[in-house]
């Protein structure tokens, strides 16, 4: 597999433990890493990945999520919020919405 041009991290609030237990997780971004590679496959972008992580340590900002290599940090992501990071994706172009300054 080639190293994608972005790659979507999403806060899955994992304890050093594995437990997975936070704002985010309460928050269902644990749901928005099914979705998200759903919209993936459905829209078929080469090149996009998503994983989730531990606590990003911006909690009160979650769901949080980043995209790398870009280093964009989004707050509050829902399914709508991923929509519009994919869009801008495909358009090339930057999503401004929830962007974490
Ligand atoms: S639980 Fe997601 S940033 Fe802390």
């Amino acid at each position: 597999m080639d190293k994608p041009e972005h790659h979507l991290f999403i806060c899955g609030s994992a304890r050093a433990t594995g437990e997975l237990k936070g704002v985010c997780c309460n928050k269902d971004s644990v749901a928005l890493l099914s979705y998200t590679q759903s919209e993936i496959q459905d829209r078929m972008l080469s090149g996009v990945e998503v994983s989730m992580t531990g606590c990003l340590n911006m909690c009160n900002q979650g769901p949080v999520v980043i995209d790398y290599p870009g280093g964009h940090y989004y707050s509050k992501a829902d399914e709508d919020l991923i929509d519009d990071i994919l869009d801008a994706i495909e358009e090339g172009e930057l999503c401004e919405r929830n962007l974490i300054a």
